[in-house]
């Protein structure tokens, strides 16, 4: 259906039809990158949830694959995680085969009325065919409900000091950390965040993982929560820490948000993709995902971001940047130097623009305002810029189409400038529907959805100051859509 199809991503993931929500299990195994994504396939609203599969030898061409978890007398199949069983220690693996293995929630809506705080518990699921096929274990579930409503979306990764597996799991207003020799046992470890970070709402999709600061590991836990996020509705906030196998130990409570747009919900990392880490994200809020207009899909990921770590005015931070295979998406470059910006000008033509799936790069002074306008005939835009008397970035949509199907859609969306450098350096991905904004290395990033009634094809710079464009660059973008 042509209203369904005009707003398709044509280089994210989406469903061919249906609904999907968080991407789960995504695992890298034999030169394959495996995605899985809640799924609900006899409708384009949240239901029943399944496991949806897709495949991809560089996390940005993606095949859809027969649906790989199902419901069953345990219950729906809520999000988690997958992991690559090197050593068997589940012992699922036959004959020296090594056994991929998910872990996830059942959600039990049977019990919902009479046991609510017995709906949620994990259980596993193992492949001996390198993902196509999943079996789900006799023994389910592993981790049986200790008496908590929200107990979900098991995340589980190898710590290899103590050759154990540990679990961060979502357990309603904090996570829960469980650890087991053989995926199949699992014992309590310590709880995290009571009493830390933001609480507009309940806790959810949490993640765990080391990164490299000045040669030794610090330790980021995401923690994705709805609602309370910095522009309402669902957002991924993060701690930076010491974990030791038992408890994670923050170096400050305080909430620091890994993307400040409304669009970049559940993000998890891949697993087994050794010291690189890599997040994707669902491309939706749960304030509207339900009302979006395309009526035969909802939802895509988010553009695959690699995950860092960088100081920024005396605090360490979280950075997140496009991963280098989406160069493979590269059409016609159009670079332009010092381009003095005073008022507005039109980059359409000089830039041979035109499209709407395109990366746009540039770097200008930290010193004025300065918006990117794309826009249509029709006096749609999409506002993207720097506000130097506040110091933020923004994404504003007000007059970026249809936006009413939800009351605060149609905002303008902030995020701070971290960096103190004094010159600004941004790259954004526009694939027709969505903007994707990485300014200074990834230290401030924003995510957002729109609807134009006609495609934005159209490009300006604006600055009400005056500023000069030090560098900007525009590449057309292929489809990676099959
Ligand atoms: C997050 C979430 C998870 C849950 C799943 C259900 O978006 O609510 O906590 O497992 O979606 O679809």
């Amino acid at each position: 259906d042509a209203q369904s199809e005009r707003y398709r991503p044509q280089f994210h993931f989406s469903p061919k039809a249906h609904w999907i929500n968080d991407p789960n299990g995504m695992v890298y195994y034999k030169g394959t990158y495996h995605l899985f994504c809640q799924y609900h396939p006899e409708s384009s609203v949240w239901g029943p949830m399944h496991w949806i599969h897709a495949t991809s030898k560089d996390m940005v061409h993606w095949q859809e694959q027969p649906i790989a978890l199902y419901p069953d007398s345990l219950g729906y199949i809520f999000s988690g995680s997958a992991v690559v069983d090197v050593n068997n220690t589940s012992g699922f693996g036959k004959n020296g085969q090594v056994p991929l293995v998910a872990i996830f929630t059942h959600h039990n809506s049977k019990l919902e009325k009479t046991q609510p705080e017995q709906v949620q518990y994990q259980s596993l699921a193992y492949s001996l065919d390198e993902g196509k096929t999943w079996t789900k274990y006799a023994g389910n579930p592993v981790l049986k409900n200790p008496g908590i409503t929200d107990f979900r979306d098991p995340k589980v990764r190898w710590y290899e000091p103590q050759k154990k597996w540990i679990m961060t799991l979502a357990t309603k207003d904090r996570v829960t950390f469980y650890s087991s020799p053989d995926l199949k046992k699992w014992a309590r470890e310590s709880d995290f965040g009571s009493d830390a970070g933001a609480h507009g709402g309940v806790w959810e999709c949490p993640d765990l993982f080391p990164l490299k600061h000045n040669g030794k590991d610090v330790w980021v836990l995401i923690v994705n929560i709805n609602p309370g996020g910095p522009n309402k509705g669902s957002a991924a906030q993060y701690f930076l820490g010491d974990f030791d196998g038992k408890n994670f130990n923050a170096y400050s409570k305080q909430t620091k948000w890994m993307d400040y747009g409304t669009d970049n919900y559940a993000g998890v990392t891949f697993s087994n993709t050794g010291n690189r880490v890599v997040l994707m994200g669902w491309m939706n809020n749960w304030q509207y995902a339900r009302d979006v207009p395309t009526p035969k899909w909802r939802g895509a990921t988010t553009i695959p971001r690699e995950l860092g770590l960088k100081e920024a005015n005396k605090e360490l931070y979280l950075t997140s940047t496009p991963i280098k295979e989406l160069d493979v998406l590269d059409g016609k470059i159009t670079s332009l130097t010092n381009v003095d910006v005073k008022g507005s000008s039109d980059l359409t033509a000089k830039t041979g623009g035109k499209y709407d799936t395109f990366k746009l790069t540039l770097s200008a002074p930290a010193t004025n305002d300065f918006s990117v306008v794309l826009a249509n005939e029709q006096g749609n835009e999409l506002v993207i810029g720097y506000d130097k008397s506040a110091n933020t970035y923004y994404i504003d949509r007000t007059k970026s189409g249809k936006t009413d199907f939800e009351k605060d859609f149609g905002k303008r969306m902030t995020a701070p400038r971290l960096s103190t450098d004094k010159t600004i350096s941004l790259t954004l991905f526009i694939d027709v529907a969505s903007a994707e904004l990485f300014a200074d290395d990834g230290l401030s990033v924003m995510t957002g959805i729109f609807f134009p009634n006609q495609p934005l094809t159209k490009l300006s710079i604006k600055s009400a100051t005056g500023t000069s464009i030090s560098k900007l660059t525009y590449t057309k973008l292929s489809p990676s859509v099959q």
